[in-house]
C-alpha cells in the first residue's frame, strides 16, 4: 500500500514504499512531476533505493532500456522525449575536482533534468537543487520499509 500525502503548500509530498516494487511505482508518480529543466538531488543512505528509484523515473519518462548504475563514470545520459537526462551517482567521488573534467556548466545550460545520487560529495560544485528527494529507513520498522519524501526547494 502507499500512502501519497502533500502538505497545503503542495511543495512536500510524501510516500511510503513497503517493497522494490512499490519504490518503482513511486518513482512512476514522481516522473508525472518533475518538469524539464530540473535539478534533483537523491538524499539516502547506501541501499536506501536511489538508484531503485532513478531507474523507475527514468523508464517512466519513456526510457526504453536499461539504465546502468553510474558509479564508475560519475554520469550516464538517456535521451527521452522531454529532453536530455542525466543521472550523476558521485558515491566514489573522491576528489571533488574530478568534477570538473565532465563540463557540467555546458550540461546545465542545456534544458536538462538531473538526477544526483550522493551529492554531498560534490558541494559548491553542482548546481542547486530545485527538488530534494530523501529515502529514509526508519529505524526498527520493517526492513523493506521506506519513507520517501519529495521537496521542492
Ligand atoms: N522498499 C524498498 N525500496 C527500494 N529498495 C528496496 C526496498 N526494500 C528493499 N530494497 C532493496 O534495497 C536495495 C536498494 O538498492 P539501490 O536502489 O541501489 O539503493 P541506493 O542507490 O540508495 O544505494 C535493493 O537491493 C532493493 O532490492
Ligand atoms: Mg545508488
Amino acid at each position: 500500500m502507499i500512502n501519497s500525502t502533500s502538505s497545503l503548500d503542495e511543495r512536500q509530498f510524501n510516500f511510503e514504499s513497503n517493497s522494490l516494487e512499490q519504490t518503482c511505482e513511486v518513482g512512476s508518480k514522481i516522473a508525472l512531476m518533475l518538469n524539464f529543466p530540473s535539478c534533483v538531488y537523491l538524499i539516502g543512505d547506501l541501499g536506501a533505493g536511489k538508484t531503485s528509484l532513478v531507474k523507475s523515473i527514468i523508464n517512466s519518462l519513456g526510457y526504453v532500456g536499461d539504465v546502468t548504475s553510474p558509479t564508475y563514470n560519475l554520469i550516464q545520459e538517456y535521451q527521452v522525449e522531454q529532453g536530455t537526462v542525466y543521472h550523476m551517482d558521485l558515491y566514489r567521488l573522491e576528489d571533488p575536482g574530478e568534477l570538473e573534467f565532465l563540463g557540467l556548466e555546458d550540461l546545465w545550460a542545456n534544458h536538462s533534468l538531473f538526477l544526483i545520487e550522493w551529492p554531498e560529495k560534490g558541494e559548491g560544485l553542482l548546481q542547486p537543487a530545485n527538488i530534494e528527494i530523501r529515502l529514509n529507513k526508519i529505524f526498527d520498522s520493517a526492513p523493506n520499509h521506506r519513507n520517501i519524501v519529495l521537496q521542492h526547494i
